[in-house]
């Protein structure tokens, strides 16, 4: 492991932080977004130095870092110490925490005081929640209004899964689609600075995006919203066979890390690791002196 200090690492120095206004005003440039979802300081650091414009420490953490079988597990602690390691990581994107299940849905108040410990403690830059339903516009339109910027999130929302019937693909009907249209822009008029369509139909998807100012990422969306998102280990290909058919995995690390880690266990079996290169040396005339101390006093 190194020994030098850790500081955020970014491909180009010189990146402006991405803020709000500049998000929006990709949408109007019509420049794609790019996000992808980061849960630690060098996930953060790698996410950053690639250029992509958004980071979100998702509750996908829940399955990808943690191991669980749903994103509901995961707890508010472990998203705020994920997400401040991201924080230390990111430089110039805008960095997101999701809210976790469970520490938003009571009320307004509650919503507002997990957004502010996402803020205050992890230093996020925005948060996350699912829903475009009643009560989910009413905690968008509350943290916004504490002055947290909120990203919304509708189709197939991992939290209310089990409410939805399951993992699958959301507004396959002309009326589902409609019902989800109309929460998206709910969603904007609530006050969401951005919004993720998750896993419905690219024509349904690309029917919503011009209707919204705000911009639309889409994941299982198509290629028509105005940015795209991935979750890292799913692009990286950590497990087997676990990415949905809507993530493309750019590189198969699950076989290299194996096969590092396999290398490596070779070279300690056959001595060969530790070399002289990665050992720390002593004064000869040090050792000799430690060593008859040694015999004499041990
Ligand atoms: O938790 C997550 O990773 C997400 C993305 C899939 C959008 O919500």
């Amino acid at each position: 492991m190194s020994t030098t200090p850790k500081t955020s690492a970014s491909a180009d120095p010189g990146r402006l932080p991405v803020t709000l206004p500049r998000l929006a005003e990709k949408k109007r440039l019509r420049e794609a977004i790019v996000m992808v979802t980061a849960y630690d300081f060098p996930g953060g650091q790698v996410a950053d130095a690639a250029g992509a414009d958004v980071v979100l420490v998702g509750d996908s953490a829940a399955e990808v870092v943690l191991g669980h079988d749903s994103t509901v597990a995961v707890s508010v602690e472990e998203m705020l110490m994920l997400s401040a390691a991201t924080r230390r990581g990111v430089r110039s994107a805008l960095l997101v925490a999701d809210l976790p299940f469970g520490s938003y849905e009571v009320s307004d108040e509650q919503a507002i005081a997990t957004a502010q410990r996402f803020v205050k403690e992890a230093r996020a830059d925005a948060v996350k929640l699912e829903g475009g339903g009643a009560a989910q516009l009413s905690r968008i339109r509350a943290i916004v209004g504490a002055g947290i910027p909120v990203m919304g999130h509708v189709g197939l929302t991992p939290q209310t899964a089990t409410a939805l019937g399951g993992r699958r693909a959301q507004g396959r009907t002309a009326g589902r689609a409609l019902a989800l249209a109309a929460q998206a822009r709910a969603v904007e008029a609530a006050g969401a600075f951005a919004i993720v369509l998750e896993a419905i139909p690219a024509a349904v998807a690309a029917a919503i995006t011009p209707l919204l100012e705000i911009p639309v990422i889409g994941i299982g969306a198509g290629p028509d919203t105005d940015g795209q998102v991935l979750v890292l280990h799913d692009m990286l290909g950590i497990y087997p066979g676990r990415a949905p058919r809507f993530a493309k995995q750019y590189v198969e690390l699950r076989s290299q890390m194996i096969a590092a880690i396999g290398e490596y266990a070779d070279d300690v079996r056959a001595r060969r690791f530790p070399a002289a290169e990665h050992t720390f040396s002593i004064d000869p005339r040090e050792l000799d002196e430690f060593l008859a101390e040694l015999v004499g006093n041990v």
